[in-house]
């Protein structure tokens, strides 16, 4: 290793963001390494990681974040500079179902992970060489709530979480937030608005709906369809995650979106249209509980303090991604048979 290389601990980094993150520093990032500790669940595919796993820069460790045995010797064998923590249960709908998991990896491994950064870095007296230099903590608008008809999420919003999925990233936060503010871990947390982009998972809106459009199958849409979320594409996400590693300031926190507020039902026309499938597949089914109506994230701080602009407006980003799934179905088929089946049916049969 080459003195100026540096260890990048990315936790889920087999998911969505993650195996997009680890892609974009290990094309762009000629000084860092990159360890991916994920457990592999079922959202976490090796499959994603295919174009670079044979990259001498990249190290795959199969391990679950909430095991602190396995953490801590990660850690001293690794020596990892940053971390940044991807890892998490993820979907809204799923947490409903469940809430456990979600307690178990958003708060409990993530306090695994701060509380073995703690140790290294205390282990490390005053040695700066080998100190975890950065704890990043990647997060979510959702932590703020709900928005009416007017306003936007500030990084000084309240957090005031709706469903077990986000008040267990609220929690996340909260405990990342104490680490820095009790011991002095050099932690930044991330919040970022929804994510689309090629290796999304499909529970979530956009794959789903592309690839049951794509196999004349019903697009289920919540309630009445007027929810909004705020859309970015997932590499503009990744490019400020990396922003943050390399300019962040200790302990604060910055929000990430691209002006992009969407109705949902408008996301799925405009799916259809794009795939030239008729308006009759869409299924109006009923509401989820708790349903956030309105996401909107100010993202000023991150383009001011970090130079930080998105880069793929949403008309380039939903085309890309569309083509992404057309060309790949294999991936998203083989994802969408076995137990996904068993997880369609309980969340959506008869609904
Ligand atoms: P994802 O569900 O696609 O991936 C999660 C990854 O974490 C998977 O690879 C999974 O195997 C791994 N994982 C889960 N539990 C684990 C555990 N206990 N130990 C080790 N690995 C584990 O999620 P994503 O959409 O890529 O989201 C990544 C992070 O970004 C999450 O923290 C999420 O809250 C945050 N985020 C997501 C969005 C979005 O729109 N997807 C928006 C803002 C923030
Ligand atoms: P989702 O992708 O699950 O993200 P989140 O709930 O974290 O914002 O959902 C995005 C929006 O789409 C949300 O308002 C719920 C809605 N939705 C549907 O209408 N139908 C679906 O089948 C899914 C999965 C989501």
């Amino acid at each position: 290793m080459s003195i100026q290389e540096k260890t990048i601990l990315v936790t889920g980094g087999a998911g969505f963001i993650g195996s997009n993150f680890i892609k974009l520093i290990l094309n762009q990032e000629i000084n860092y390494r990159i360890l991916n500790l994920d457990e592999l669940t079922y959202a976490g595919n090796i499959k994603n990681l295919k174009d670079i796993e044979d990259n001498p820069k990249y190290k795959f460790i199969r391990g679950n974040i909430c095991d602190r045995d396995l953490v801590e010797d990660v850690f001293k064998e690794n020596r990892p500079d940053v971390v940044v923590n991807f890892a998490a249960e993820s979907h809204v709908d799923r947490s409903i179902e469940d809430p456990r998991a979600f307690l178990d990896t958003n708060i409990i491994g993530t306090y695994s992970l701060l509380e073995i950064a703690r140790k290294c870095w205390d282990l490390s007296g005053n040695n700066h060489q080998q100190l975890i230099n950065r704890f990043i903590q990647v997060s979510t608008d959702e932590v703020y709530g709900e928005l009416g008809e007017e306003g936007y999420f500030i990084e000084e919003t309240p957090l005031a979480p709706n469903s077990p999925f986000s008040s267990s990233k609220a929690s996340g936060d909260m405990l990342a937030r104490s680490y820095y503010r009790t011991y002095g871990l050099p932690v930044i947390i991330t919040r970022c608005s929804n994510n689309y982009g090629p290796y999304q998972f499909p529970e979530k809106l956009i794959p789903l709906m592309i690839s049951n459009a794509l196999e004349d199958r019903e697009l289920p849409v919540y309630g009445n369809g007027l929810n909004v979320r705020d859309w970015i594409y997932v590499e503009d996400h990744c490019r400020g995650v990396l922003k943050v590693i390399n300019n962040g300031k200790i302990g604060e926190v910055y929000n990430f979106g691209s002006n992009n507020e969407e109705k949902n039902i408008e996301i799925v026309k405009i799916i259809l249209n794009a795939l030239d499938k008729p308006e009759s597949l869409i299924k109006y089914v009923e509401d989820r509980p708790g349903h956030d109506r309105r996401y909107a994230i100010d993202a000023s701080k991150a383009k001011k303090e970090l130079g930080w602009e998105p880069l793929v407006d949403f008309e380039k980003g939903i085309k890309r991604t569309i083509q992404w799934y057309i060309d790949n179905q294999e991936w998203w088929q083989e994802i969408k048979s076995g137990e996904y089946l068993k997880y369609y049916d309980r969340m959506y049969k008869g609904r």
